[in-house]
Parts: structure tokens; sequence; C-alpha cells
């Protein structure tokens, strides 16, 4: 096997593609080092990922010796209460996603855009230019969390501050990280004993509420989705709903192909997705639990290993001309929201929110562009989130 190189890979620009991912598919393993100094593998072809997604050999559970870790912090899945492995995981993930029904975001969508409403008008009179982070793709989605956990109008704005101490773009020292996840947590504890006494509407009620013949969610695991949710739906889609705009606006010709054509809206959202703006698949990294066949070769029992969604979404057997940036591409079955037991429970929110907010947006301000070069903006370093330190927009 060739010699371990670092992951994620850089990018040649803020919106372009890595470099080494273009042909890296002729290899299926690819040996990396991750942020943390450990080494992994790197799965590089599409249907090798999604069979390795679906394969309970394949654990999610961080938190064993010999296990690589993505950073020297902590991750979430190498908390030792929490088994993020099936059958436990999918008997605590059916009571989450029993409550975050499709209904519960289909009656979200009057929110959405009220919200997005509400940040446009602020836009527009400020007459810019502004930050497009700041102004849109970053206060959207922590409202709609909040909105979702039933969190009062009047806290979102400490959560904007937790959340930017611990995962947004500026950088924060490790002890104010850690004191803003304690305020979250002791927060999160009070809200959710307050539901308990006052049931609502929300998510956290419904979560509470939830229960199979094994009982309900324990107090620690309810917390610790409130958590997760926020953590994991937060970041991902004010980057990729911000840099979806950025790519959208660095592309003349396929932002006019969807001005002329508004029907294309879903399909362009997809294409984003699939560019995979949010990032690398670090996050995904799995730990091998027994030998794996696949096709031509085995992963080893005890490797560690990334199933590389970003590589995938460009695999020439899977997507013609993966290179190129096409809205109108039909066939689409990207895996930017992974698959599998751990699939991503908020897909269906995150598309509602991406599509109501780019096409408010674009509809608000026919003539919408960036004020400085596509190839000069710049994503976040050594961040494990990739997010763009800012996308200054005009009209
Ligand atoms: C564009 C936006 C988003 C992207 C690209 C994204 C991507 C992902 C991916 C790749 C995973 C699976 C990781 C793995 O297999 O290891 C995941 C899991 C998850 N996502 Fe998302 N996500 C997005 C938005 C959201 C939103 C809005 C929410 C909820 C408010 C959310 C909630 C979750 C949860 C709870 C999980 C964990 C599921 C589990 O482990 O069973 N995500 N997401």
């Amino acid at each position: 096997m060739a010699e371990a190189c670092p992951y994620p890979f850089p990018r040649p620009s803020a919106l372009g593609i890595p470099e080494r991912i273009a042909g890296i598919h002729s290899e299926p393993l690819v040996p990396v080092v991750l942020p943390s100094g450990d080494q992994a593998v790197l799965l590089t072809r599409y249907q090798d990922v999604r069979r390795v997604l679906t394969d309970d050999r394949l654990s999610r559970n961080l938190n064993r010796p010999g296990a690589a870790r993505i950073s020297r912090h902590n991750s979430m899945f190498q908390d030792p209460r929490i088994n993020p492995d099936p059958p436990e995981h999918t008997r605590v993930r059916n009571l989450v996603a029993r409550a975050f029904t499709a209904v519960r975001v289909q009656r979200l969508e009057p929110q959405i855009h009220a919200v997005v409403k509400e940040l446009l008008d602020a836009m527009e009179s400020s007459g810019g230019p502004v930050d497009l982070n700041e102004a849109l793709a970053f206060p959207l989605p922590v409202r709609v969390i909040c909105s979702l956990l039933g969190v009062p109008d009047e806290d979102v704005a400490l959560f904007r501050r937790w959340t930017s101490a611990f995962l947004s773009v500026s950088h924060f020292p490790p002890e104010e990280i850690r004191a803003a996840m304690a305020e979250m947590s002791s927060y999160m504890a009070e809200h959710i004993s307050h539901r308990r006494e006052h049931p609502g509407d929300d998510l956290v009620s419904a979560m509470i509420r939830a229960r199979d013949e094994d009982g309900r969610l324990s107090e620690y695991e309810l917390q610790w989705w409130c958590r997760l949710l926020l953590l994991v739906g937060y970041e991902t889609t004010a980057t990729q709903l911000g840099g979806g705009v950025a790519m959208l606006l660095s592309h003349p010709e396929q932002l006019r192909r969807l001005r002329e054509e508004p029907t294309l809206l879903p399909n362009a959202i997809e294409e984003l997705l699939r560019w995979k703006i949010v990032g690398s698949s670090v996050s995904m990294l799995r730990y091998a639990t027994d030998d794996i066949e696949l096709d031509g070769y085995t992963i080893r029992k005890g490797t560690s290993v990334i199933p590389g969604a970003d590589c995938a979404n460009q695999d020439p057997e899977q997507f013609s001309d993966p290179e190129s940036f096409d809205i109108t591409r039909s066939e689409n079955s990207h895996l930017t929201f992974s698959l599998g037991p751990h699939f991503c429970i908020g897909a269906s929110l995150a598309r509602a929110e991406l599509r109501i907010a780019t096409e408010a947006l674009l509809k608000r301000f026919p003539t919408l562009r960036l004020t400085v070069p596509a190839d000069e903006l710049k994503r976040v370093e050594g961040a494990l989130l990739e997010g763009f330190t800012e996308i200054p927009v005009t009209w």
C-alpha cells in the first residue's frame, strides 16, 4: 500500500474538489493520517462505500483500544455512556425518529419561510454588502433547531453563542469551549425537566413521550440526542447553504439556467449536495470488528476505516462526468447524508431549509453576486468542520 497521506485532503480552492480525489478510485483503499496523527484507511469507491455503510461489522463505536481518533479531543462517539452501534443504537434512534416525523418537518416549513423572510428583509434593508454566513446561512438553521427543540425565541442568542464557541468558524480557547458545553448541557437538562412538567408540541416533548417495549429514552440519552441534533444539524446546513449559494454565483451559466427554469431547484440542491460542500468524510470514521471481504480485497479486523462519501460522490463508475457541476444531472444518488443505521435523521429538514432559503434568496436579489472572486473565498483551516470564513455578497 502507498504511504499514508493527510486527510482531509487539501483543496485547490474553497469550492474546488480536492485534486487527490480525481482518479483515486483506481485504489479502493487509501491509507490516510487523521488530524489526530492516527492512521486509517479511506474507502474510495461508490459501491464499496454503500456496502460497508450497511455492514454491522463496521462499528461506529470508537471507544475501544486501537480505534483511531479523529482529533485529540474526545468525539461524541467516544462517550462510554452511549453505544452508537445496533441494536442498542437502533432502539434509541427509532425512538428519536418516531418523534422526528416527516409531518413535524412539514409543519416547520411555514416557520422556515418566515425566518428566511425576516433574515432577507434585514439583509435588504442593510443595503449590502453583507457576509452571507452572518446574514442567512448561520442564523437560519440555529433558529430552526431551537424551534424544533421547543427552545423559546429569547434563548436563541444563547444557542448561537454556545454553538459558535464549539463549532463555528471562529476559534475559541479550549476552556471557553468546555464552559460553553457545560452551560448548554445544564440548560438542556433544565429544558428537558421543564418539558416533562409542561409538555408542548416540540421534539423534546415528543422524545420524552416516545417509548417502546424496552421503555423510554433515559435522561442521559435524551440530553445526548438534543446535543447531537444541534451539533450535527447546525454548521452542516449553514455551510452547505452558504457554500451552495457561492457555488451557484460562481457558475453563471448554471445560475442563469436555474433562474430561467426554477423547477430545476430540487435537482440543483441535490447536485450541490453531491459536491459535498460541507467538507470531507472524516466524521464518518468507523472500526472493523471483523475481516470484511470486498470486491477483490479485504478490510482487516482492527482497521479504522473512513467510508469516503466525498470520493464516492466523484466516482466515474457511478456518476457520468463527475467533476462537472451540473444542476440538470438527473441520476444523483449521492452519499452526502450517509446510509444505513446512521443515515442522517435530519436529511429532509436540511433539504427543506436549503430549498426554501436558496429559492427565496435568488428571487429577492436578482443581481446577487460575490464581492470577491470565488477562488479568494476561504475555508476555516485546521477545523474538523470546513466552514467558510465569510461569504461576502452584494446586489
Ligand atoms: C446539509 C446538511 C447536513 C448534512 C450534509 C448531514 C450529514 C450527515 C451525515 C453524513 C450523517 C451520518 C454520519 C455517519 O454515517 O457516520 C448524519 C447523521 C446525523 N444527522 Fe445530519 N446532516 C445534515 C443536516 C442535519 C440536520 C438539519 C439535522 C437535524 C436537525 C441532522 C441530524 C443528524 C443526526 C441526529 C445524525 C445521527 C444519526 C445517527 O447516528 O443515527 N443532520 N448527518
